[in-house]
């Protein structure tokens, strides 16, 4: 049986808002093995950082199960990294402090020694060495996000989710840290749930693209992405990541509402056009 980090069961859940219930989640159920990777697309709206905040144990559903690495999720789960699109790093503390952040909450068995030479490394695996003592502000947008990855990661967390972390950066710097997610998991392996609209994102970093429906929303679609590592971004212009971009652009608009639920037509050579990427 395939050791599994994440498992959905059947999860129902609503908000209750002043104008009455709002369903959000119907009925998802989604399995994610360890240390791999699996990311999440779907309309605006549908439910995708709701699912988050469900792993997380941040929120209870009102049916069906979560599960962490066997455990059922009915509280806030320390043992969770997380990043989101804006890092909130702490302007009164240094990068290294930022980073080591996550270990004053956590139990941890690492010595302070342990902790710094981790901080340090993870650091280095991102290229911020040098950056150590500087405060948030005096680093780029990347760079901040790539502290905030450390952050997140510093406690060997049993899933790390990610919120759109790279939705708010240049392409060619968004580009870079999916390299760094790579480069990361291929020095120590974590399972990862990722969120993101950027269809090229999930293809290039995923072993899963799950495609949730509108809301509420189910699991619509599952791509399963096999593209060996170690991935480059020229795997992405293959022919066979171009009809995973076709597949997944196709389910989004179904998602959307925009499309009769078909299979993806092949797209001619002379009609591709530009390679699907960014949803919208
Ligand atoms: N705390 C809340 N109370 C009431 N409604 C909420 C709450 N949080 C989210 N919602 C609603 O639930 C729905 C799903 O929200 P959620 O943030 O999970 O969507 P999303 O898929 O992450 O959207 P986006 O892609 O825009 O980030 C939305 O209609 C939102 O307005
Ligand atoms: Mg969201």
């Amino acid at each position: 049986m395939t050791d599994l980090t994440i498992e959905l069961r059947e999860v129902s859940h609503a908000y209750r808002t002043a104008a009455g219930k709002l369903p959000v989640l119907d009925n998802l159920s989604i399995k994610v093995p360890k240390n791999s990777f699996c990311a999440v697309v779907g309309p605006s709206g549908c439910g995708k950082s709701t699912l988050t905040r469900l792993v997380s144990g941040l929120m209870i559903p009102d049916e069906g199960q979560v599960w962490l690495s066997n455990h059922q999720v009915t509280s806030p789960r320390p043992t969770v990294g997380m990043a989101f699109q804006n890092p909130v790093l702490l302007e009164w503390r240094t990068i290294l402090q930022n980073v080591l952040l996550p270990m004053e909450i956590v139990k941890t068995k690492m010595t302070k020694d342990e902790q710094m030479a981790r901080a340090r490394h993870l650091l280095d695996l991102v290229g911020l060495t040098g950056f150590e003592d500087k405060r948030p502000s005096e680093l780029s947008g990347g760079m901040r996000q790539r502290a905030s990855l450390c952050r997140s990661l510093i406690h060997r967390p049993e899933v790390l989710i990610l919120d759109e972390p790279f939705g708010a950066l240049d392409a060619f710097t968004r580009e870079d840290l999916w390299c760094t997610m790579h480069d990361l998991r291929a020095e120590e392996p974590f399972t990862c749930l990722l969120i993101t609209h950027d269809l090229r994102e999930s293809v290039f970093l995923a072993d899963q693209v799950i495609v949730l429906s509108g809301r509420p929303a189910h699991a619509q679609h599952i791509l399963n992405v096999d593209i060996p590592a170690p991935r480059t971004l020229d795997d992405l212009y293959t022919p066979k990541a171009v009809e995973m971009l076709a597949t997944l652009r196709h389910e989004i608009q179904v998602a959307q509402g925009r499309s009769v639920a078909e299979p993806a037509a092949k797209p001619a050579a002379h009609a591709r056009g530009p390679i699907p990427g960014a949803m919208g």
